[in-house]
């Protein structure tokens, strides 16, 4: 069902900082930051040339990733991306296997309807998935 890699995001305390990094020390072509409101975060995708990496740090007072922060106060990777071809089907299918969905199908980063499954469903992984 998992097509490619979508994204790998990486939680991180300072934005404008870890985006410095990735532009300038990694020498990697980023995205200009966009606050997500619906997911309490603010993004910023950095492209390479087989996937992408998601940089996210948090966004309005209850955002989802503080907690994340929280234990990992330098950042860390937060969760992988999968495409799928269908996400109502994927959703019933992850439902069917005995997975945990968290939350209802929201509109991601790319305008495409995703959904989370549990990481302590997934080796300790929280994983998105993402209509192609
Ligand atoms: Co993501």
């Amino acid at each position: 069902m998992i097509g490619r890699l979508n994204h790998v995001a990486i939680a991180v305390p300072d934005l404008a900082a870890a985006t410095a990094q990735y532009a300038q020390t990694l020498g990697a072509a980023v995205t200009v930051p966009q606050d997500l409101a619906e997911h309490g975060v603010t993004v910023v995708f950095v492209t390479l040339p087989n996937t992408k990496i998601e940089l996210l740090a948090p966004f309005g007072p209850a955002s989802p990733i503080q907690g994340f922060l929280d234990k990992n106060p330098s950042g860390g990777i937060h969760h992988l991306c999968y495409e799928v071809p269908d996400i109502h089907a994927a959703r019933d299918r992850m439902l069917a296997e005995g997975a945990r969905v968290l939350g209802a199908i929201k509109t991601g980063a790319h305008g495409k309807p995703v959904l989370f499954l549990h990481p302590k469903d997934f080796t300790g992984t929280l994983i998105e998935l993402e209509q192609a």
